[in-house]
């Protein structure tokens, strides 16, 4: 008798240990979360990056690819075929942008988008769109084409602004959606 009181002594006191350790983690997390709460993903604010990257589309958050996806992008030969277009830049800006980029990309940032976005891609995956992203893929995976592609006022999902009321902040959360033209 004396030894399973025992048994069960220590078997809670563990029990008791373990559930503080996984609390510490997550308040370790969340701490590091307080500093995004506001905005879910480091707005950009280079004038330079917002002039060159935000003439054709939305300038997107560095926080929303990894570094490595941006080094593919802002190449200088990727740049003269963007996508079909052509987003050339001289070297000195070229190099100031990915600066940018580089040092926000979502495999540094600790907010809580960034950090989805990283934990949906596989080790070493550098995708050149945001919406291939799996992560990003299934939050709009349920929307209708009409909606998006088939949407004057839209035109495709790259453009997040559209819907996305305050994404020029770096926000995403479904508060602040409108779809336009969906009554
Ligand atoms: C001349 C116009 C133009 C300029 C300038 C431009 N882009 Fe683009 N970008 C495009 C087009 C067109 C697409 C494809 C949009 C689509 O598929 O609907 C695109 C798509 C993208 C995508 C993928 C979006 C997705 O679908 O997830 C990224 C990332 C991107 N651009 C980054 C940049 C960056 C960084 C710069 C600045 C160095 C830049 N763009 C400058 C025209 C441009
Ligand atoms: C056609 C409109 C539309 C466009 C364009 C669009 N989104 Fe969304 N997005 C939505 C809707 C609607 C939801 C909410 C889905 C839901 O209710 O779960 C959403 C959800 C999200 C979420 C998850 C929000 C949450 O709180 O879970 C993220 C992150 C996001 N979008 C990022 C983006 C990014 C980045 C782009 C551009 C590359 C983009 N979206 C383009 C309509 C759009």
């Amino acid at each position: 008798m004396r030894t399973r009181n025992a048994v069960i002594m220590v078997g809670s006191a563990l029990a008791l240990l373990l559930s503080q350790a996984v609390f510490a983690e997550e308040g370790f997390f969340s701490w590091l979360g307080s500093f995004s709460r506001e905005k879910e993903i480091a707005p950009v604010t280079d004038a330079t990056y917002n002039k060159e990257c935000g003439s054709c589309h939305f300038p997107f958050q560095p926080g929303l690819l990894p570094e490595a996806s941006w080094r593919k992008l802002l190449d200088a030969k990727a740049l003269s075929d963007h996508f079909g277009d052509n987003a050339e830049l001289d070297d000195q800006t070229r190099q100031k942008i990915l600066d940018v980029l580089v040092a926000d990309s979502a495999d540094k940032s600790y907010r809580k988008r960034s950090r989805k976005i990283m934990k949906s891609l596989g080790e070493g995956d550098a995708p050149l769109r945001i919406t291939e992203i799996p992560y990003i893929k299934a939050k709009h995976s349920e929307i209708p084409e009409n909606l998006v592609k088939g949407n004057p006022k839209v035109k495709g999902l790259s453009f997040c602004n559209k819907c996305h009321q305050k994404a020029a902040d770096g926000v995403y959360d479904d508060d602040t959606v409108r779809i336009p033209g969906k009554s």
